[in-house]
């Protein structure tokens, strides 16, 4: 199984139709599509990206399908996550998917860095209701995307015990494996320190 597979396997685990759910990076519409198809209808599919032509790439792939949930493209970083986001579903989101790095085929100057990355990840806890997920597919053979996978394994050790989360690192396989992050949000408790 391809992990982008692995991936949405895990995220159908958690993902229930009506739910509202998140594409943080939606590139060529993949995750986009597979995500409108699992909330089905009743649910609510935002995706953000910087690139003008990732949106178009995305709206057409789901527009070829029906049944899917409505989905709202946002040309804007997902640093703005928060902000673009209507209040009403603040902390009940379901899922933030993040697929790092750059669209395939296009520049590989537009890509996704270490500071606009942990600010969203930051917020993307803060959306997300009790038992959500947020799972993280890093790339690292490209430039900066080592030093990217990095920053989020050490952003990880500041999540509260309202999180749990597991990494996995694909081994004996390429020189530089694609990492998976997945996050889960246990408690919605506020912690008192
Ligand atoms: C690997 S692609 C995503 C693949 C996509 N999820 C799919 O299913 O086809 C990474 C995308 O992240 C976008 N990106 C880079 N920085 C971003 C940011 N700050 N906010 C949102 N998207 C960003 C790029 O433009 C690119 O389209």
């Amino acid at each position: 199984m391809r992990l982008t597979e692995r991936v949405h396997h895990d995220l159908k685990q958690h993902i229930h139709l009506g739910d509202a759910v998140i594409d943080a990076t939606a590139g060529n519409g993949h995750d986009t599509l597979f995500l409108a198809q699992t909330v089905g209808k009743k649910g609510h599919v935002f995706t953000f990206d910087i690139q003008a032509q990732a949106l178009k790439n995305t709206r057409q792939r789901v527009e070829k399908h029906l049944n899917t949930a409505p989905v709202e493209y946002i040309h804007n970083g997902h640093e703005q996550m928060q902000a673009k986001l209507p209040l009403d579903y603040h902390g009940h989101i379901q899922a933030i998917v993040f697929n790092l790095g750059y669209l395939p085929q296009a520049a590989h100057t537009m890509i996704t860095t270490p500071q606009t990355t942990l600010n969203a990840l930051q917020q993307a806890c803060a959306l997300l209701g009790q038992g959500g997920i947020i799972s993280i597919l890093a790339y690292t053979g490209h430039d900066g995307g080592r030093e990217e996978a990095e920053a989020i394994k050490q952003w990880l050790f500041t999540l509260n015990e309202n999180f749990e989360y597991h990494i996995e690192i694909p081994q004996n396989t390429r020189l530089s494996p694609p990492e998976y992050i997945f996050i889960h949000k246990i408690s919605s408790e506020v912690i008192h320190t």
